[in-house]
């Protein structure tokens, strides 16, 4: 019954029949029948309509974001971020190259993890998305009037950046810990010199209000843990911060069995606004780094590295009163706040149970210094003291958890595979639905806020299986779309995801759309090698280095012929699109090319380097079909021997 649905769903669309199924194989009711029809209108968009929100969904390792409509699940657009993308030139033109510099050198992927969205008071606002790359730790900000990653910020001293990318609810900052701990600085030491040696940075990134621009305000030295989530605190406990450990073993290997040692392991609290006094007043110690800052331009189009050679540490044991250990059952994983800041949920992985700190009764016991012994100095305090409760057997493995602003929580299962809704304040759980299969995140939109829009979840699911139509031994991954307006949750929708989704991020249409960018303008290019009228256009040499300056507008290159090229030159195509109109971009490749091709936004300059190895006539052609006369959008290049004394000429239409 489960395979034939889909079909059912489309069946029953077409024909505009009610027809009668279960829409899930677990379900015995009756009156599910008129569900099922009901589920394809929920989530049929119109041809020409609009989707209700937006939702980006981390690519893991695709390095990627990707861009999804709810309720339709239609897919929108892939935007880069931490790879190089050959679909637009992206981390092969010569102007985005410098996003993918770090102290490694040119790094052209990551693992992208998890999106969060900026806020004000707590409320999505829809300036930016921030994201993580796990690998080599970076957190990049997409701006959301273009799409376009405009920043990214290497994390020094940092490894595996998991407890990323999350942001304070005015986006004061955006917080990246590690997932591993490592020697700071980095040395030259054996791997079992690692308990009480090594250390794990969590780095409070500012954001500035204005441009988004980010800069690390400070490091805090934590113990060498293993940080794995973290989630800001807002309302009442804005001004904190909750980061999830396991490891507080510090093993160094085989992890799954010595890092499961410990009844509990720790959520970190950290009061970040106490440590912000403490280093404005001068606190931390300055030490010497390597990390790089890659800036985006959009009047330049071009992006620039900084290395940065300083970062400024802080040991929590200098600021009392700043970070204080929550104990918490079994490698806990998710780390998430609820709508109101009053409660902080810590997800054990190897528990049944879900834990329930209160902010509340976590402020009391520090205020009255109810202690229950110390790690490396840092306060830990009673688990009795600070419990608001647990969700008694709700399920095995649980991971994250989301909200609706209707007092619920919505908690996602790995091991019974399945997504539980529960009640905050009384902690019963009132419905469960089975994931297909081993769901790992969900999203609620505004989820992560003190306001969520709590009409649709989505759960990511690890595995897909049967879902689909195989396509050889590698599937895409798979989501699930629930109706969560009643008290039980309805599953409307599979669909496939790209990469691996890590978290998502959802945001009303209505706060994106209206102010999304149409085209860049030409008179605002300030790109150095813009061609902004045909009559810029040309070519120059300088020894072996050729300079193209080429303009497109439906449907031709100019110049379109160009000879006194010679072998081993390095030749760099500067081209601007001339078009000044929605949707019309035009694409360049170039044969032979060792990059990709460029897709070249109206109004936009990009630069491709081509090294022409092979002497003849060599032809160029625009890759976009932007107009009836495309095909003809084309050129040639002619290569003459190294040695040769053709000169340079150029020409379009003689
Ligand atoms: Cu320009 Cu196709």
């Amino acid at each position: 019954m489960k395979k034939s649905i889909n079909s059912l769903l489309m069946l029953a669309l077409l024909a505009g029949l009610i027809t009668s199924c279960n829409n899930s194989k677990s379900n015995k009711n009756g009156d599910r029948g008129a569900l099922a029809s009901s589920a394809a209108e929920k989530v049929y968009v119109a041809p020409g309509e609009h989707d209700e929100f937006y939702a980006f969904f981390s690519g893991g390792y695709s390095g990627n974001l990707t861009v999804y409509g709810l309720p339709s699940g239609r897919m929108f657009k892939e935007i880069p971020v931490f790879s190089q993308f050959p679909t637009n030139g992206y981390g092969y033109s010569e102007e985005t190259i410098p996003m993918l510099n770090t102290s490694h050198g040119f790094v052209p992927w990551d693992d992208l993890h998890h999106p969060d969205i900026s806020q004000t008071n707590g409320k999505l606002d829809g300036r930016w998305i921030f994201v993580n790359g796990n690998n080599t730790p970076r957190i990049a900000r997409v701006d959301l009037e273009t799409f376009e990653t405009e920043e990214i910020i290497e994390v020094p001293n940092s490894a595996g950046n998991h407890s990323s990318s999350f942001i304070t609810e005015n986006t004061e900052y955006v917080v990246a810990g590690t997932r591993f701990s490592v020697p700071v600085p980095q040395e030259d030491i054996p791997i079992n010199e690692y308990k009480g040696k090594f250390k794990g940075a969590l780095s409070f990134i500012s954001v500035e209000e204005e441009t988004g621009r980010m800069d690390i305000k400070f490091q805090l030295m934590m113990p060498g843990f293993d940080y794995d989530l973290s989630h800001p605190g807002r309302g009442k406990s804005h001004g904190w911060f909750f980061f999830t450990t396991y490891n507080t073993e510090e093993a160094n290997s085989l992890l799954e069995v010595n890092a499961s040692q410990n009844d509990k392991d720790f959520i970190a609290a950290v009061n970040w606004k106490k440590i912000e006094e403490y280093v404005n007043n001068g606190g931390g110690t300055k030490m010497p780094a390597n990390y790089a800052h890659n800036v985006y331009d959009h009047g330049t189009h071009n992006a620039t590295t900084t290395m940065k050679k300083e970062v400024l540490t802080v040991d929590p044991t200098k600021v009392p009163g700043a970070v204080f250990f929550l104990p918490t059952p079994k490698s806990p994983h998710g780390c998430d706040v609820d709508p109101t800041g009053s409660y902080i949920i810590g997800n054990g992985k190897l528990s049944a149970d879900l834990t329930i700190h209160s902010f509340d009764k976590m402020i009391d016991a520090i205020d009255n210094k109810k202690f229950d012994g110390e790690a490396y100095g840092i306060p830990i305090l009673s688990f009795e003291d600070i419990l608001a409760g647990t969700v008694k057997q709700a399920g095995l493995g649980p991971l994250h958890t989301e909200f609706d602003g209707k007092g619920n929580a919505y908690t996602t299962f790995f091991i019974s595979s399945e997504l539980v809704k529960w009640n905050i304040e009384t902690r019963e759980v009132i419905d469960r639905q089975p994931n297909y299969y081993s769901v790992g995140h969900v999203m609620i939109p505004g989820g992560n806020s003190a306001e969520p829009f709590g009409k649709y979840a989505v759960s990511m699911n690890k595995i897909t299986k049967d879902r689909y139509l195989p396509t050889g031994p590698e599937l895409e991954h798979s989501a699930q779309l629930f109706d969560i307006t009643g008290d039980k949750m309805e599953l409307l929708l599979d669909f496939p995801t790209h990469g691996e989704p890590h978290y998502a991020a959802g945001i009303p249409a209505e706060i994106l759309a209206p102010k999304s960018k149409k085209i860049y303008k030409l008179e605002e290019n300030k790109h150095e090698y813009a061609a902004l009228t045909s009559g810029d256009t040309r070519v120059e040499r300088d020894g072996k280095e050729v300079h193209i300056y080429m303009s497109m507008i439906r449907s031709h290159f100019t110049p379109d012929n160009i000879e006194g090229i010679k072998v081993g030159d390095k030749v760099y195509f500067h081209i601007t699109n001339h078009e000044q109109d929605f949707d019309v971009p035009h694409g360049f490749a170039m044969i032979g090319a060792n990059n990709a091709e460029l897709l070249i936004m109206p109004g936009q300059t990009k630069t491709l380097y081509w090294e022409p190895k092979q002497v003849g006539v060599w032809p160029f052609y625009c890759t976009d079909f932007c107009s009836a006369l495309h095909q003809e959008m084309q050129g040639y290049i002619r290569v003459s021997p190294e040695n040769s004394n053709i000169e340079l000429s150029w020409s379009l239409g003689e």
